[in-house]
């Protein structure tokens, strides 16, 4: 099945394919960078080279008598922003340096070569003071955040955790560490900026366009309507463009001062210390439970970093509030504050290390009360949801757990450790559960419907390589009951209907919902109207504000399980996947095409998380040495193995119109928590640090 565009009422769950596919691949689409306008110019940060301290002076003659060199901003002589909710956008208002890597000039030229030229003859001259970047639990400087990311309470505590902990059976004391990543999207963080009088407009690589432009009409002093967001086409984002970064603010703060239109293109090496990362995790898991394996007990304790720009805590231990079911759970957070870039969010933030911690212990006890893994994760199924006491709006994890056994070929497995040799390989298989919530959030769409039969979608959505616009189709398509190909969708721009993020798994949930009420509406429209339409049509609008973000009593989640099988160097400690195979129970699958690139490309980040990826902050200079591909390794086609994602499709009415639950994240929850069980399975070692490296296994 390619190519299919699809009937009346059939669009939806068809494995249409990208309707931006081939300007993608013949090099059509225009990024961020790319808007040539007439005289821009080209921007490039110079970044902070001490950890802690402040700016004393920068001297920029050298770099002001490059030729073509238009401007050097400066802590001194930037224009002034107004002060920003989120102060990793207060760039060039003061001359205090919170980070190695903050910006601390910005040189301007005609061309991006010479922008860079002067950048490097930019001399700065700091004030340094000592710096910690070291996370230790039990930092003097630690403390117990009310709230974490997702908005969640950082303590939950029911029953009496220690007491119960104290008096089971069983017990399992465990810590996992998860190192810094980085989310490292093929496209870097981009902006061109234009002024026109007071108004501006930006064409940025963003994962939300509207917020981009409430953000400058904010820091700039503007009406929102001064500002245009363009964002056409976006090369991924993982998180890191969840939010406007500096390279946003640097452009526009460029084009007024110099009047030229302007680009920055942040260089890869400067991203880790500017757009986020995954805040380290060092992971306490104490699991109490009977001898046939039901917990008495659940204990998940995170201790993590945050900046001293903005706090960011990464919500590892909210994970353990939705999966099991248990008499007494503590759910805990601890952060301290140091001088280490800001962290924010990477692909399922919270899910993607807390899960790797819980699922590796669950594996842990199941190999100490000698139950299978699968049957231990039932036998643990909960009625309701364990944080909230509500019921769930549907729960597939037993059907992907039986479902995801039965295609990997489970029942045969031998369960013993470290007995499968093939010459210097040791083999084992490796299982893990995945979650991640199923939400959405208040957004407006109108549906045209024109004389010619053709029906036009506008919608400030944003396609950060996922297929939004096609799959946004599918869903008007299918409400007005017409072939795909006569569907338009406009997406990417800031004058168009006003929508939320592509980020927390909730893009097409969120964006679809108004698509589809739109639709809806113009479809009764059409039914009672008689004769031709008028020449500009009829169009209607929705906006699902006070029915997406309404209170529910139910607790919404997609559930998922991960299977993986591995083979173990015990010569050079290589490890190799031989195969990786998820089920997911994520609501109704809108396309099957796209659905599953989502799927893998989120196992094969969990194939990375697992295997490659890390960043180390270096307590000497106080930032990531890796700072480029070449050093942070994010899987290539030889560490990716035949990868299956499969689902089942869930029949649930509590979501949005559409059914759908978000699956953008779900794919990377479980992966290194099969292919660390997997590995203890192959070799019969627990290593409980990622990531699983040859000198780590040796
Ligand atoms: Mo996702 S980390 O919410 O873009």
């Amino acid at each position: 099945m390619t190519g299919t565009t699809g009937t009346a009422g059939t669009a939806l769950g068809a494995p249409a394919e990208r309707r931006e596919g081939r300007q993608k691949v013949t090099g059509t689409a225009r990024y961020a960078a790319e808007y040539t306008l007439p005289g821009r110019a080209h921007a490039w940060p110079v970044p902070a080279a001490i950890a802690h301290g402040r700016v004393t002076a920068v001297d920029t003659s050298e770099a002001l008598a490059l030729p073509g060199v238009l401007a050097v901003l400066t802590p001194g002589d930037a224009p002034r922003l107004a002060e920003p909710e989120d102060h990793t956008l207060a760039l060039l208002q003061n001359p205090k340096v919170p980070h190695r890597g903050w910006c601390v000039a910005l040189a301007v030229a005609d061309t991006l070569e010479t922008a860079r030229a002067a950048a490097r003859a930019v001399r700065v001259h700091y004030a340094p003071e000592p710096h910690d970047v070291t996370l230790v639990t039990g930092h003097p400087d630690a403390y117990e955040p009310e709230e974490v990311g997702g908005g969640y309470p950082g303590r939950l505590e029911q029953g009496d955790p220690a007491a119960a902990y104290a008096a089971a059976e069983v017990r399992l004391d465990v810590t996992y560490r998860v190192p810094p990543l980085h989310n490292h999207p093929m496209e870097p963080h981009a902006s061109t900026a234009h002024w026109d009088g007071d108004r501006l407009t930006v064409y940025t690589s963003s994962q939300g366009g509207s917020t981009v432009r409430s953000v400058l009409a904010q820091l700039f002093e503007l009406p929102e309507d001064h500002v245009t967001a363009v964002t056409e086409h976006v090369g991924g984002g993982f998180g890191s463009k969840g939010t406007p970064r500096p390279d946003v603010v640097l452009a526009a703060l460029a084009a007024r001062h110099t009047g030229r239109p302007v680009t920055v293109a942040y260089p890869r090496r400067y991203l880790p210390t500017t757009v986020g990362h995954r805040a380290p995790t060092v992971q306490r898991l104490r699991l109490g439970a009977h001898p046939d394996g039901r917990l008495t007990a659940l204990l998940h304790e995170v201790t993590t970093h945050t900046s001293r720009v903005r706090e960011f805590v990464e919500q590892a231990a909210v994970p353990s509030r939705v999966m099991y079911a248990t008499p007494a759970l503590l759910s805990t957070h601890r952060v301290s504050a140091l001088d280490v870039p800001s962290p924010s969010w990477m692909r399922a933030p919270g899910e993607a290390p807390g899960m790797y911690a819980l699922e590796s212990a669950m594996d842990e006890l199941a190999d100490t009360v000698g139950i299978d893994p699968v049957e231990l994760r039932v036998r643990n199924e909960p009625d309701r949801e364990p944080g909230s006491g509500k019921p769930f709006s549907s729960r597939g994890l037993v059907a992907c757990l039986r479902e995801g056994a039965r295609r990997f070929g489970w029942a045969e497995r031998d369960p013993r450790p470290g007995v499968r040799r093939e010459g210097p390989w040791l083999t084992g298989t490796g299982m893990a559960a995945a979650t991640y919530p199923a939400a959405a959030q208040p957004s407006a769409a109108a549906a045209r419907a024109l004389p010619d039969g053709t029906f036009t979608i506008r919608i400030n959505a944003t396609d950060i390589g996922t297929g939004a616009r096609t799959v946004l189709a599918q869903i008007a398509a299918d409400r007005l009951g017409a072939p795909l190909e006569r569907v338009r969708v406009e997406i990417g721009h800031s004058d168009l209907p006003p929508a939320p993020l592509a980020g927390g798994s909730m893009g097409t949930a969120s964006w679809g919902w108004p698509v589809h009420d739109a639709c809806a509406e113009l479809a009764s429209r059409l039914a009672a109207h008689p004769g031709p339409l008028p020449a500009e049509g009829i169009e209607t609008r929705a906006d699902t504000t006070g029915k997406a973000d309404a209170d529910s009593p139910y607790a919404k989640h997609a559930f998922g399980a991960h299977f993986a099988e591995v083979a173990v160097d015990t010569v050079t400690g290589e490890l190799r996947v031989r195969r990786l195979l998820g089920v997911y129970a994520a609501g109704r699958i809108l396309n099957a095409r796209t659905a599953r690139s989502q799927f893998t490309g989120g196992m094969v980040m969990g194939l990375g998380m697992a295997l490659t990826e890390h960043s180390t902050l270096d307590p000497a200079f106080g930032d990531f040495p890796e700072a480029d591909l070449a050093s942070y390794h994010v899987p290539v086609h030889a560490d990716v193995p035949d990868i299956e994602a499969h689902w089942i499709e869930e029949d649930d009415p509590h979501l949005n119109p559409m059914g759908s639950k978000g699956i953008g994240e779900i794919g990377i929850v479980g992966t290194a928590a099969a292919l660390g069980n997997a590995v203890h399975h192959a070799t019969g070692l627990r290593f409980r640090e990622l990531p699983l490296t040859p000198d780590r296994i040796l």
